[in-house]
């Protein structure tokens, strides 16, 4: 092949060569704009997708928080609470069933504040504590596609109120209080049950061969057995319920053997009277009780009574006794019937157990001490007595005797009144209640006596007394 000379080129000239080259400018403008749409498209939509997927996120993660707390705080209001209010009933219960047990203030008040605290702490009940959490609404700024979501609202309960931190603390302060009291309590069981042990031990020590009915000595044994064993098991070792069970079974056990002991003495004393000619279930008797000596005019009245050779009943109070023991002494030795008057004149109904207790063993003490004659009748002053303070003088080895006429010598003062009522009022079986710490009154006593006799009376001690 040969070769062929290029044609000749078109003609172009320096003004169409300029129009091509801002064709080609204009185009490149135009495909840079394009793409730079495209471009900015892309990523406002993936900014929109980003968004889009943090709320979601935030929306899911606040429904799982408001779960989850809600889960906790349902399991809160319902342990916490009822461990307070279990342990409320249970300082409650304590709190009433030591009344009378438990006294001391400074140790059942920290549980009854306790329990008014917790009472403060539940008044309005159990409320859930919450809190508004917000997703923010969001708009898609790009007006050809437009979008939003919602903004999103959620309460969620974030705790209780009053906190369990709060219900587990005054639940705390309960049960520690309370445990205060139930050791007291204990305490209060163990020194009953020993005191009613000791004071058992003795009297079925000393009524052995003095009793009529073997059956009440052996009840005390067996309740003493008993106490014994629950005493060996130390404070707290049984039941309170159990202690004061045994204690009363122990001081109940006592007070019939110390019955069958007094009633058994009284028969012999009966009898002794009998056999000298004394029979007040066939004569007419009267016992003449003088009350509140001894003093200034008893000496007198000794004389008188010597005179007339008539036995009488002196209830002596104990710190009289005290004062004038040689007067207390002459009368025993007269052969007169000393009686326990207590101490100091109490109304023994308005005493504690310790206080009757400490009247009449003091009395009883002074007494004997004073006249070798230990006294096993006991006048309540003003005879004010009543079960209770009737169960301890039996304990204490004391039959209560009052009167069956009273000569009011104490009110008139006046020796014919006095001698009046006496006289005049007696029947058979008269206790007549005279003071032989009035003159008027030991004036009284010699005609009294004279026109009891002129009416037929034996004149007696009220241990000679018919039943
Ligand atoms: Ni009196």
């Amino acid at each position: 092949m040969t070769s062929v000379p290029d044609p000749p080129a078109p003609h172009a000239g320096p003004a169409g060569r300029g129009r091509r080259g801002w064709w080609w400018v204009g185009a490149v403008v135009v495909l840079l704009v394009a793409g730079g749409v495209v471009l900015a498209g892309v990523l406002e939509h993936r900014s929109w997708v980003a968004a889009v997927a943090r709320y979601d996120a935030q929306v899911a993660e606040q429904a799982d928080a408001a779960e989850e707390s809600l889960t906790r705080v349902e399991a809160q209001e319902v342990v916490h609470p009822a461990t307070l209010a279990a342990v409320v009933v249970t300082g409650r219960t304590l709190l009433a069933a030591s009344e009378g047990q438990v006294e001391d203030p400074a140790v059942r008040e920290p549980l009854q504040s306790a329990l008014d605290a917790a009472d403060a702490l539940r008044e309005n009940g159990v409320e859930r504590a919450t809190e508004e959490r917000t997703v923010d609404a969001l708009r898609r700024p790009n007006p050809f596609r437009p979008a939003t979501r919602p903004a999103r609202h959620v309460t969620v309960v974030t705790g209780i109120s009053p906190a369990p931190a709060e219900l587990d603390d005054a639940a705390s302060a309960v049960a520690a209080s309370a445990t205060t009291v139930a050791d007291a309590q204990q305490q209060w069981a163990f020194d009953g049950l020993q005191a009613a042990a000791t004071d058992g031990d003795p009297v079925l020590t000393e009524s052995a061969g003095l009793v009529t009915d073997e059956g009440t000595r052996t009840e005390l044994a067996a309740a003493l057995a008993a106490a014994r064993t629950s005493l060996d098991a130390g404070v707290g070792g049984v039941p309170v319920a159990q202690s004061v069970a045994e204690r009363d079974a122990v001081t109940s056990a006592t007070e019939a053997v110390w019955s069958d002991r007094l009633a058994r003495t009284l028969e012999l004393r009966r009898q002794q009277a009998k056999d000298s000619g004394i029979d007040c279930t066939v004569q007419p008797c009267v016992a003449l009780t003088f009350d509140d000596g001894p003093g200034v005019e008893t000496e007198r009245l000794l004389q008188v009574l010597a005179e007339k050779h008539v036995p009488a009943t002196f209830f002596l109070v104990g710190r009289n006794v005290e004062a004038r023991p040689a007067v207390a002494r002459a009368a025993a030795e007269a052969g007169h019937l000393l009686a326990n008057h207590t101490w100091d004149h109490p109304q023994l109904t308005t005493l504690d157990d310790e206080e009757v207790r400490r009247e009449l063993e003091r009395t009883q003490e002074v007494i004997t001490n004073a006249t070798g004659q230990t006294p096993d009748v006991l006048r309540p002053p003003y005879g004010d007595v009543d079960d209770r303070v009737r169960s301890i003088a039996t304990r204490t080895g004391l039959r209560v005797v009052l009167w069956n006429l009273d000569t009011e010598d104490w009110r008139t003062r006046n020796t014919d009144e006095t001698r009046r009522r006496a006289v005049e009022g007696a029947r058979p079986g008269s206790v007549v209640l005279l003071h032989d710490i009035h003159a008027s009154t030991i004036d009284a006593v010699p005609g009294i006596i004279d026109d009891l006799r002129a009416q037929g009376y034996l004149l007696v001690t009220v241990d000679q007394m018919a039943p």
